[in-house]
């Protein structure tokens, strides 16, 4: 079977991504093809360029269209489509042509604390204050609805008394460095199985 191909949209730190590209380094059957990012100096550019992962940068008016996003993701064979901390809106036709090919990463349990304005710390101080008892991350298909296509894994952390944004934001990092390559890659062989 040949390799499926992943593209990993990423805006800022990367540590996801990296992690992605660790997994996957010498995988028999998926493979990091590129990483694009809307920031020019992202770290996870550089990163992914020390990791000998092939970068890309598209500014923010090339990404609010789907003709360039597809042009780079046909021209590369993508087959896959991971977000692993990419802020902008994915573009509707790219979604449709991904369908049930792309992934997201959200750092809460969804349908809670999702949609606009919901990333990064935001997402935890929203938690924080509602003095909510647990958080956790959702590993999701992108639908065209904002942060509500079909779950496919969540993964759950308690909220202790004391804990703050900074806790809580170490432990979401570590359920997403746990679990989203394993989910990724459980997710992919599934639907290239079913295929046969
Ligand atoms: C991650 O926590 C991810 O869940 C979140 O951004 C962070 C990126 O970290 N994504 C969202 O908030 C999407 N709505 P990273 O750049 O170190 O991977």
């Amino acid at each position: 079977m040949q390799k499926q191909r992943v593209a990993i949209f990423a805006s800022g730190t990367g540590s996801n991504a990296v992690n992605l590209i660790h997994y996957f380094k010498n995988h028999s059957e998926i493979e990091v093809v590129f990483v694009m990012s809307n920031k020019e100096d992202a770290k996870v550019l550089q990163s992914a360029k020390n990791l000998d992962v092939a970068t890309f940068f598209l500014p923010n008016q090339q990404v609010a269209n789907a003709e360039p996003l597809l042009d780079l993701c046909k021209e590369h064979q993508v087959d896959w489509i991971i977000l692993a901390g990419y802020l902008r809106l994915i573009p509707s036709k790219l979604i449709t042509f991904y369908q049930d090919k792309m992934i997201n990463l959200h750092p809460a349990l969804l349908p809670n604390y999702g949609g606009k304005g919901m990333y990064g710390s935001n997402v935890h101080k929203a938690v924080i204050a509602n003095n909510e008892n647990e958080s956790g991350i959702t590993i999701h298909f992108v639908n065209q609805e904002f942060d509500k296509g079909r779950i496919i894994a969540q993964f759950r952390c308690e909220i202790k008394e004391g804990d703050g944004v900074i806790e809580l934001e170490q432990k979401i990092r570590y359920l997403e460095q746990s679990y989203l390559p394993i989910v990724v890659e459980k997710t992919i062989l599934r639907e290239e199985k079913r295929k046969l």
